[in-house]
């Protein structure tokens, strides 16, 4: 049985699509849960766990003698203390859209490597980045966890930029109606709405956010 909870179990459903998964890096391990199931799973011959804060590496290293598992941990902003180990998948979880990407395109291992992405905030920048610098979204999947909707992406670089449309940025791209999708879209259609006050404000046009809200009012009604 997985020790993690919904989020993380989709981080690790996404890495069994690894072949040949020689190095995993998850980037800011905190408790280093995520890492230690990867192992007790066997998706990864070995696995490191980089935080850029040192308690978080010192909680992890219990855990993970705790599970009887053997942990590299390693003190990084980033992938900055990992590039060329020879990483072959990675995760960056539970950080900010803004961050997240902001690691990502300043790494040459984050190229090499498959990526599992999960962002708490501003999935709409990641996205961007994403797209506008190479990187294709190949799969994403809406989970529910603790009353909160989240998104996992899978990601790789291709070096080739994908187009998008505003709904894009905002939903990904697949849209598969799911009640962890509607969920998700009850999320967005609130800061939407919000959004939408500040687009006013500025005497923005109105029309890619109402096609937004209108969009994610389609299918959270009767749910
Ligand atoms: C909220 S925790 C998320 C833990 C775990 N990844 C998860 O999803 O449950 C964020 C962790 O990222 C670490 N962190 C923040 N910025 C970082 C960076 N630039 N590089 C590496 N780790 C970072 C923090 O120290 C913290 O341990």
């Amino acid at each position: 049985m997985s020790i993690l909870g919904n989020r993380l179990n989709t981080v690790t459903d996404l890495l069994k699509k690894c072949e040949n998964n020689h190095l995993f890096a998850d980037i800011g391990s905190d408790h280093a849960f995520l890492a230690i199931e990867v192992l007790r799973q066997g998706l990864c011959k070995k696995a490191i766990a980089a935080d850029i804060n040192e308690m978080p590496l010192l909680k992890g290293k219990e855990n993970a003698q705790n599970f009887g598992v053997d942990i590299e941990f390693i003190l990084s902003d980033g992938f900055d203390n990992l590039e060329g180990l020879g990483i072959t998948s990675a995760a960056i979880c539970g950080m900010g859209g803004e961050l997240i990407a902001k690691i990502v395109l300043r790494s040459e291992t984050a190229k090499n490597a498959l990526l599992i992405l999960q962002p708490m905030s501003a999935q709409d920048e990641l996205r961007k980045a994403l797209w506008d610098n190479g990187f294709v979204i190949h799969k994403e999947v809406f989970v529910y966890d603790s009353g909160k909707p989240y998104t996992v992406m899978q990601v790789t670089f291709t070096g080739e930029n994908t187009e998008y449309s505003y709904l894009d940025l905002f939903l990904g791209k697949e849209r598969i109606v799911t009640d962890e999708f509607k969920k998700y879209c009850q999320k967005v259609l609130q800061s939407a709405i919000k959004r939408r006050l500040g687009i006013i404000a500025r005497g923005e046009s109105t029309d890619d956010i109402d096609n937004l809200i209108e969009y994610c009012q389609t299918q959270t009604t009767n749910f």
